[in-house]
């Protein structure tokens, strides 16, 4: 397949088929999470049953023997290390372990955003109110280039700056950050950085390499489609003794990247794990580049039939290749949450309200399962509710 099949309804009708039909509501909020497809909710059944016959056995014993490989298949797909990846349930526990395990004294900086995920902003809030550190929120306007967004995070770092805290794509307008640029500036200062790629990893190539961070968290529940419940987390080499375990580790603690996963979980679910390999067979099948020249494609094509609306607003740049499935909008003198319920209670459309600061608007992230014709349904559903308003 190569990219020019971005447009090339036939061809993705087929991978339609290939996962679960979306109903009641046609799914518009895959930037939460993704359905996975049929193939990768048959794996987690199989596994689950599996399990049940024996857990004990199957579980530690039959599963788990597959996470070296599970761990080698998603190096690949991150350009990095079997030894550097952790798997854990969620970005927000990768997150956590980077941010909680990292040894920092009271007085030391760390430098975030005033957009990044709530979460992240929160934890570093406690370390703050706990340890004494100070965090250091950079401000940028939604119009800034990417120029102007390195120069901003460039003037926060002062020599007291040691972790630098980066959203490389952000949840609520799917706008891509400059990392590679920005990890860089970080990297001669000597700053230990954090990238929370959590939308970005399968929705657009990634590579940890190329980024040259300590720190890259993602899920994978939402653009690899593997199975609810799944993250990862890359830790540097030179990085994984230092940083502590979010959980104590189990006895005897083990040393390298295992002390972030596996038994130092507790008991966790090896069902869901069984998905990611079928997950990652899926993507590599139509490829990281073609799955993202299609997503770009799906968002261009709803935007460019809403543009006329009286009143709309895009938050999202959309003359960018790094543009992907995440958009914002809102319409000018409507209440978006008001927009959200007829959406959704008289068309049968899932959009999903999200606000930081004071940017109010309906995220709208449609899947390599939906067809044109699906968002012409949201479409013709929008232009109703804004004519009947
Ligand atoms: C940028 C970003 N970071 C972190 C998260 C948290 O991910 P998870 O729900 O997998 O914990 C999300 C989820 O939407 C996100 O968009």
């Amino acid at each position: 397949m190569s990219s020019s099949h971005a447009a090339d309804e036939s061809l993705w009708e087929r991978v339609r088929d290939a996962y679960p039909r979306q109903q009641p509501l046609l799914n518009l909020n895959n930037a939460a999470v993704s359905p996975p497809p049929l193939v990768v909710e048959q794996a987690m059944i199989d596994a689950y049953r599996l399990i049940s016959q024996n857990p004990d056995v199957n579980m530690w014993s039959k599963l788990d023997a597959a996470l070296p490989s599970i761990k080698q298949q998603l190096a690949e797909l991150a350009d990095c290390s079997p030894e550097e990846i952790a798997l854990n349930r969620n970005a927000s526990e990768g997150l956590s372990t980077a941010i909680f395990g990292i040894p920092l004294t009271a007085g030391d900086q760390v430098l975030i955003s005033a957009w990044d995920y709530p979460s992240v902003r929160a934890a570093w809030g406690q370390r703050q109110q706990r340890e004494g550190i100070e965090v250091v929120s950079v401000d940028f306007a939604l119009t800034a280039s990417d120029e102007e967004i390195v120069e901003s995070y460039e003037a926060g770092m002062t020599p007291k700056t040691r972790v630098l805290q980066l959203t490389h794509m952000f949840h609520w307008n799917g706008r891509v950050l400059p990392v590679k640029r920005i990890c860089e500036v970080a990297r001669a200062k000597g700053i230990i950085t954090i990238v929370d790629g959590a939308q970005c990893f399968a929705q657009m190539p990634v590579s940890f390499r190329d980024l040259d961070c300590d720190y890259f968290v993602t899920s994978l529940h939402k653009w690899l489609g593997a199975p609810v419940g799944n993250g990862m987390l890359i830790v540097r080499a030179s990085r994984i003794d230092s940083t502590w375990p979010l959980l104590a580790p189990f006895d005897p603690p083990p040393l390298r990247i295992d002390k972030f996963d596996h038994w130092n979980l507790g008991t966790y679910n090896s069902a869901i794990q069984a998905g990611i390999a079928p997950a990652i067979r899926f993507h590599r099948e139509l490829g990281t580049a073609n799955i993202h020249a299609r997503l770009r494609e799906l968002t261009r094509y709803w935007i460019d039939q809403v543009r006329d609306l009286p009143g709309f607003q895009l938050y999202t740049p959309v003359d960018t290749d790094n543009l992907g499935a995440v958009s914002l909008f809102s319409i000018e003198n409507l209440d978006a949450k008001t927009i959200e319920q007829a959406l959704r209670q008289t068309h049968a459309v899932h959009v999903k309200f999200r606000q930081v600061r004071h940017v109010a608007g309906l995220r709208v992230s449609p899947h390599i399962y939906m067809l044109k014709r699906d968002l012409d349904v949201f479409v013709n559903a929008l232009r109703q509710v804004v004519r009947q308003s």
